[in-house]
């Protein structure tokens, strides 16, 4: 069979292929603890989902509207209205199955052969893979470890050309934990009205965040006509399975995205769609909850690596990952990602999330403080 050339420019995320690689020791009988996948251990909150429940009941398991079920997609508008202090209308949230395909359908609306996108590196993978996957030009903007693993804006100035097309942002970062500074993102929103740029914002962990409080490029004056907002219910609410996020869309994109929501997906599934209404109106405690243990576990990994001979660790800020230095154990980051998953513990080396991930390890934190503390112990044997 003579697959699709474009295909081999399609990247993947490996989180998903180490996933797959520690099930298969484990089915051999080895313990494994996980530290590779970015959905948080806890359980949806109950009363999300009695909605989805209920919903069923009330006959929401048909076809829905392509952009999304209005009276959900008022709800979710009232929501990012208050996130970000301005109204936000119903017409310009599209609901997707997650909120990874808003990156899908954003790319494909945005980018020709030859167009280029400025993405941060080390980033989500899914990123650089379908801006590859379009023909577009990846360029990548260096997240630096001495600068908190943030970026240069400068830097980000000077990667601009008369071909940029789209800016992606995203804070909390994944694999990072890094967060932006509010000058900074002011700064690149001066870039993008002035060289006439789209910014997509991936804040997707931005309830996530352990002591400052969400920024978002959406907030300056007029950005809503060039900045697309995703965000979603997998990591806030613990949905990742229930495949329920969003875009906030400028007001030019929303056909188009729809168009290809129809072309692909059809929908997003129905009764899913009603448990967002209870997810967002519905108590915020255990979103509350799930942030303090997950600071309390930031604390135990980043006490733990500082603690490993060749290992340093900078405190995130934010969402559940933690980016160790590995660059003084001699071992490169696949390397040592493959002898800690042979010694029982799965995370992902660096370079899973672009090319500037070399000398690091990404480790979530969605796991328990005495499965963590174990993990620890075992990358402390391995290594010294
Ligand atoms: C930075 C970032 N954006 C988006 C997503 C997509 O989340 P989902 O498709 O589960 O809503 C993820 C998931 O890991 C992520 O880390």
């Amino acid at each position: 069979m003579k697959l699709s050339t474009k295909l081999v420019r399609l990247g993947t995320e490996t989180a998903f292929e180490v996933l797959a690689k520690a099930k298969k020791l484990e089915s051999q009988g080895k313990k494994i603890i996980h530290l590779e996948i970015g959905e948080p251990d806890f359980e949806t909150p109950d009363h999300i989902k009695s909605a989805a429940k209920k919903a069923l009941d009330d006959g929401y398991t048909h076809y829905g509207p392509s952009p999304g079920l209005m009276e959900v997609r008022e709800v979710i508008a009232d929501h990012q209205s208050s996130v970000h202090g301005k109204k936000i209308s119903p017409e310009n949230v599209i609901i997707t199955p997650g909120a990874k395909p808003i990156m899908f359908f954003s790319i494909m609306a945005l980018i020709d052969q030859g167009d280029e996108v400025i993405y941060p590196n080390p980033g989500f993978p899914i990123y650089e893979s379908m801006i590859n996957y379009v023909g577009g030009k990846a360029v990548p903007v260096q997240l630096k470890e001495e600068r908190g693993f943030n970026a240069d804006v400068d830097q980000i100035e000077s990667l601009i050309s008369s071909k940029t097309k789209l800016i992606i942002l995203n804070s909390p970062n994944n694999p990072c934990g890094s967060v932006m500074d509010k000058d900074d993102i002011r700064r690149i929103a001066k870039i993008a009205s002035g060289n006439d740029i789209v910014i997509l914002t991936d804040e997707v962990y931005k309830d996530l965040y352990f002591d400052d409080v969400h920024e978002s490029v959406f907030d300056f004056d007029g950005m809503e006509n060039r900045v697309i907002i995703l965000d979603g219910f997998s990591k806030s609410y613990a949905m990742t399975g229930w495949r329920l996020g969003y875009g906030v869309f400028p007001n030019e994109m929303v056909e188009p995205v729809s168009r290809l929501i129809t072309n692909s997906v059809s929908c997003t599934s129905s009764f899913s769609q009603i448990a967002a209404i209870a997810a967002l109106t519905g108590s915020q405690d255990s979103v509350g909850q799930m942030l303090e243990e997950f600071k309390i576990r930031s604390d135990i990994v980043v006490e733990g690596l500082n603690q490993i001979k060749g290992v340093s660790c900078i405190s995130p800020k934010g969402a559940f990952y933690a980016f160790p230095n590995i660059k003084d154990t001699g071992y490169s980051s696949q390397q040592l990602s493959d002898l800690l998953l042979e010694n029982g513990v799965a995370l992902l080396p660096g370079t899973s999330f672009g090319k500037f991930g070399e000398g690091y390890l990404r480790l979530s934190f969605a796991n328990s403080r005495e499965n963590i503390k174990q993990a620890l112990d075992i990358m402390k044997k391995v290594l010294e």
